[in-house]
């Protein structure tokens, strides 16, 4: 059997400043009644001038070494999935990787928005797979509040910053254990329905998050129920091989509708969103650290990734864990 890439350890990193739904409620005209409803969130942490995407990346990598008991040495590449760099160059990955002290070896930035972690876990997934590297850090970090209109009530209530990450290494051991398959997709003619008003070439700044979201919500139904019904197809497995399902954490009524699809309890899908809001690319592993740490995933439990986000991009990952 060919070898697999495991999920080694997680780890995360959360900004110390937390905006609850009260706050936001004397800033623009909502409430924490509406964002409770509407999203499931209830508040976000939001990230200081000292806590750039990279600092938040470097946290959370060092976290996940820290729990796989790993030095510098051990790790052969980064990959950070991020939508917010620090700058435009050089990449968030090569920050890491210069301030954990790694040895030379690849390092970059992936950019699918949302559903970048999944993007991220998916090609160093293959270079594994292809000897490229033997234990590759694949990190989501987002600093959101950089590209929110605090005006804006319908954007500004949904998103949050912060990071998470895994060391993805290689498995011999004929155990199951592994990722099992991954699907990544994106469909440009989207586009338009969430994106940033400005860009480097463009305009010269970040710009700010538009998004028509009740249009995002239905096409986030849609594919999601359509990409959770490939990954079972594909792996011929049922609904309920699957121990965990870990939702990009966008709106809470998404991930209670991918979960009926599923016909799948809500005690078996990790929810976060609560406490930190949208948290682009930094969603899936931030959710999948929380529930590790506390103890509800375990070694060998069936578990499924799957995101949305701008472009619109869509994206899935089924592993054992
Ligand atoms: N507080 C109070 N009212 C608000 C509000 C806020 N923060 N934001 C919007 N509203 C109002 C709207 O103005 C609208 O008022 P109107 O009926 O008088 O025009 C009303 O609430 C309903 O707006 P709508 O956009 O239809 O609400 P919704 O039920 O679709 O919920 C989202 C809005 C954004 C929560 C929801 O569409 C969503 O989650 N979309 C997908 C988001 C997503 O997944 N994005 C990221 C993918 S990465």
């Amino acid at each position: 059997m060919a070898a697999r890439s495991v999920i080694r350890s997680t780890g995360s990193y959360l900004p110390q400043r937390i905006l609850t739904n009260d706050e936001l409620a004397k800033q623009v005209d909502t409430s924490d009644e509406w964002i409770t409803q509407r999203t499931g969130i209830r508040a976000r942490h939001i990230a200081g001038d000292g806590e750039p995407t990279s600092f938040m990346a470097t946290e959370a990598a060092r976290r996940a070494l820290e729990a796989a008991n790993c030095g510098a040495a051990d790790i052969d590449g980064v990959i950070v999935a991020t939508t917010t760099p620090d700058r435009s160059f050089p990449s968030v990955a090569v920050q890491v990787q210069s301030a954990l002290k790694l040895k030379p070896g690849p390092a970059f930035d992936v950019q699918a928005v949302c559903s970048g972690f999944v993007y991220a876990l998916s090609v160093a997934n293959s270079m594994i797979q292809t000897n490229m590297a033997r234990r590759i850090l694949v990190i989501g970090a987002e600093k959101m509040s950089s590209l929110i209109d605090w005006n804006d009530r319908t954007t500004c209530v949904l998103f949050g910053d912060g990071a998470g990450a895994v060391i993805l290494e290689r498995h011999e051991d004929d155990d199951g254990r592994g990722i099992l398959s991954t699907h990544l997709y994106a469909n440009g003619d989207l586009r338009d329905l969430l994106y940033t008003d400005g860009g480097t070439c463009t305009t010269g700044t970040a710009g700010h998050i538009v998004m028509h979201g009740r249009e995002v919500f239905k096409n986030a139904v849609t594919y999601m129920a359509e990409i959770v019904e490939e990954v079972l197809d594909k792996n011929h497995i049922d609904a309920n091989a699957i121990d965990w399902l870990v939702p990009h954490q966008a709106n809470l009524r998404i991930i209670t509708s991918t979960a009926e699809k599923l016909n799948l309890p809500m005690d078996r899908v990790v929810v976060t969103l609560d406490r930190h809001g949208n948290t682009s690319a930094a969603s899936i592993p931030l959710a999948l650290d929380h529930a590790v740490r506390c103890g509800d995933i375990q070694r060998g439990q069936m578990v499924l990734f799957e995101a949305l986000g701008g472009g619109l991009t869509w994206a899935a990952a089924l592993l054992r864990f």
